[in-house]
């Protein structure tokens, strides 16, 4: 079985280049979400623990099996840990048989960029140049750079109540050639914004975004509201933007729209993707991508880095699963 680690993760995206890698990843995202018949779905399995969620994202199609196993702990940092940690599997799904283990922290932050802007290509206005971080925790310079390839971007604005944090991402984006405006509020932050993605976190209900604050249409790229009890979207700017979800059984429990009634209904990506839906800010105004993370887009992860592994003989096999002569001789390996 095949195993990689952060390093390989590190080593495969060095070699193929952060451009390359991100554009690879936004169509297997794409390209899966296409397909969206095709797969066996359903809403993760969240266990609720004293201040976080510990989850498992399970899917499938005819070929593949992918889960991942991932927590959201808000106040981890104030212990040093991440706030988001995770590990994934792929399988063969005729056999069962495991194909890879992998570390998916840095892979989530990579998908969750990935699918962000691949969502911005079809439903943020097409000249959009200024992006706003509300939030610069793990996730934000990931996102940057995968809105880079996708939008001429002229502007960041970002705002977090953490100045550390806001210092930390000045310092990682001075090696892009691009402006960044620190922000003394979410207010400051979003002006002049034609796409603003929230990604804060924090276990309860949170209004970064009213109403109020958005003077000009806009696509909202909201990831952080991703759990029961856990979102960032006043309830009067979800009822007055055009919605668009993931996976809308999931979406009702964990997304944003958990404030809606429950026959609240709204257009899922891969319609758009699939072309059976025309959204755009520049035609229906404000968009709000109500975004939680779903586990296609770990399995498109997951089959792409397996496949660039292998390709460049990076990894290491692990004994993991026997190898029998006799497979009901499993006495045999003690
Ligand atoms: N939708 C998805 O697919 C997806 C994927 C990964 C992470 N997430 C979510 O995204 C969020 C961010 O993840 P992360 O790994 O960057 O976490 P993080 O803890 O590293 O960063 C979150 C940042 O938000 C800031 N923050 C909290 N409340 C704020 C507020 N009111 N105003 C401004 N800033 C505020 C914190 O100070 C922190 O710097 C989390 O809620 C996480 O669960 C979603």
């Amino acid at each position: 079985m095949l195993v990689l680690e952060i390093e390989d993760i590190r080593e495969i995206i060095s070699k193929i280049g952060y451009e390359k890698f991100y554009k690879k990843l936004i169509k297997t995202i794409e390209e899966d979400y296409s397909n969206w018949n095709d797969f066996n779905k359903c809403p993760r399995v969240a266990n609720h623990v004293n201040g976080g969620v510990i989850e498992l994202m399970p899917i499938n199609n005819s070929k593949l099996y992918s889960f991942k196993y991932v927590n959201g702990h808000p106040k981890n940092p104030e212990q040093n840990k991440m706030t988001v940690m995770a590990t994934g599997q792929l399988s063969i799904t005729s056999t069962g048989q495991p194909l890879m283990f992998t570390e998916m922290t840095l892979l989530t932050a990579l998908r969750t960029a990935a699918n962000s802007a691949m969502a911005a290509k079809y439903l943020a206005k097409k000249d959009s140049s200024v992006l706003t971080f509300i939030g610069t925790g793990a996730q934000s310079e990931f996102q940057y750079l995968a809105f880079s390839y996708i939008f001429n971007l002229k502007e960041i604005r970002y705002y977090d109540i953490d100045s550390k944090a806001m210092k930390k991402f000045a310092k990682n984006m001075a090696q892009f050639n691009i402006k960044i405006t620190p922000c003394k509020n979410s207010y400051d932050a979003v002006e002049r914004a034609d796409i603003i993605t929230t990604c804060t976190a924090d276990k309860r209900y949170q209004t970064i975004l009213t109403k109020e604050m958005i003077k000009k249409d806009v696509f909202i790229n909201a990831i952080g509201g991703d759990c029961p009890g856990k979102t960032e979207i006043e309830k009067e700017l979800v009822e007055s933007s055009t919605v668009v979800v993931e996976y809308l059984e999931q979406a009702k429990i964990e997304g944003d729209i958990q404030q809606m009634p429950t026959d609240f209904t709204c257009t899922q990506i891969h319609e758009v993707i699939r072309g059976e839906k025309k959204l755009n800010v520049s035609t229906h105004g404000t968009i709000l991508f109500d975004s939680i993370g779903f586990a296609l887009e770990d399995y498109s992860v997951l089959r792409l880095i397996y496949d660039l592994a292998k390709k460049s003989n990076i990894g290491t096999r692990m004994n993991l699963i026997p190898k029998l002569d006799d497979v009901k001789n499993l006495f045999s390996l003690l």
